[in-house]
This record gives C-alpha cells, sequence and structure tokens, in this order.
C-alpha cells in the first residue's frame, strides 16, 4: 500500500522524520508531499523544502519527495493513492486534525487519514518551535538533522546563496 504523508515541512524535523521511518517501514511506499501554498510566509521556499527532505530521505528506497498545490483530495487522487497519514503529538493536535480528516472525508469518501502516534521524545515538537529557537541562537542540533540546522542557520544570517 502507499500512503501519502502531507505538510508544509518549513523545515523537516526529527519529529516528521520520526513519522516517515515508521510509514516507511510498515507500507510499500510512502509519498511525502509538500504544500505549495504562496500565500502562506514560509521560512524556505518549496524549492528549498525539497531539497532539504531528499538530502535527508536520500537512504530511504521506499520514499518519494513529491510538492502539491490546491487541495489534497485532488492531489491524492492524482496519485492513485487513498490513504493520508498524520502525526499526532499531542492531545492539543487532535481538534484540527480532526477538522482536516472529517472535511477531507466529506470532499472524497474514499480518502482516509490514518494517525501515527509521534514518539514521546518529539512530542514537544513543531516546525515553528524549531525556527523560534533557533531565531534566539537556541540549541536545535538534536531536533533537526544536521543540514536542517545549518539551513537555518544560514537563512537567519541572511545569506540565501
Ligand atoms: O504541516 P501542516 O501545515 O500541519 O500540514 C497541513 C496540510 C498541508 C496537510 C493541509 O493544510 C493541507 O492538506 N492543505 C491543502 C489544502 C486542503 O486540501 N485543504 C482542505 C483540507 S482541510
Amino acid at each position: 500500500m502507499t500512503v501519502i504523508y502531507p505538510g508544509s515541512f518549513d523545515p523537516i524535523t526529527n519529529g516528521h522524520l520520526d513519522i516517515i521511518e515508521r510509514c516507511a517501514k510498515k507500507f510499500d511506499k510512502v509519498i511525502v508531499a509538500i504544500l505549495n501554498n504562496p500565500s502562506k510566509n514560509t521560512m524556505f521556499s518549496v524549492k528549498e523544502r525539497l531539497d532539504l527532505i531528499e538530502k535527508v530521505l536520500e537512504q530511504y528506497d521506499n520514499v518519494e519527495i513529491d510538492t502539491f498545490t490546491g487541495l489534497l483530495i485532488d492531489y491524492a487522487k492524482s496519485k492513485g493513492v487513498s490513504t493520508v497519514i498524520r502525526g499526532l503529538r499531542a492531545v492539543s493536535d487532535f481538534e484540527y486534525e480532526l477538522q482536516m480528516a472529517l472535511m477531507n472525508r466529506k470532499l472524497d469518501e474514499e480518502l482516509e487519514t490514518l494517525f501515527l502516534m509521534s514518539s514521546s521524545k518529539y512530542t514537544f515538537l513543531s516546525s515553528s518551535i524549531v525556527k523560534e529557537v533557533a531565531r534566539f541562537d537556541g540549541e536545535i542540533s538534536n531536533i533537526v538533522p544536521k543540514i536542517v540546522e545549518d539551513a537555518i542557520r544560514k537563512k537567519l544570517k541572511g545569506d540565501n546563496d
């Protein structure tokens, strides 16, 4: 079975990687789908996010990385996939996730959302919190891969080449 793991991934964290690793073990193929939403203010462009994720996940043979625009149900249909994976960290995630899953089901009743529990090591982790800690020069080396840490530091220095 092939599953889609969609998200903003701005940037990818060890929490996302934990979910992707779990999926790669359980399913034949995982498509990590980065939402391309030009109206959202992101630290990394879609291309930068794609490059980072490709590097971080290069050792996985059954993980594909892609981008999508518009509705997730349409993207899933275009890939011929009917299962979406989302990670749940804490009860606080539940309301938003329930809303999204039910809306997606309303739009396409064939689309099923499966939830995986994040490792307890990462319950506190989000891309936003990583960026905030980095902005104030806090330690992020144990919560994002090294190349992501370097990319964030470079961004914050305003060095975009
Ligand atoms: O990492 P995120 O930001 O929590 O991921 C959210 C994402 C990308 C999965 C969600 O915003 C999404 O699927 N957006 C595409 C637009 C869409 O299909 N919206 C209707 C479902 S609520």
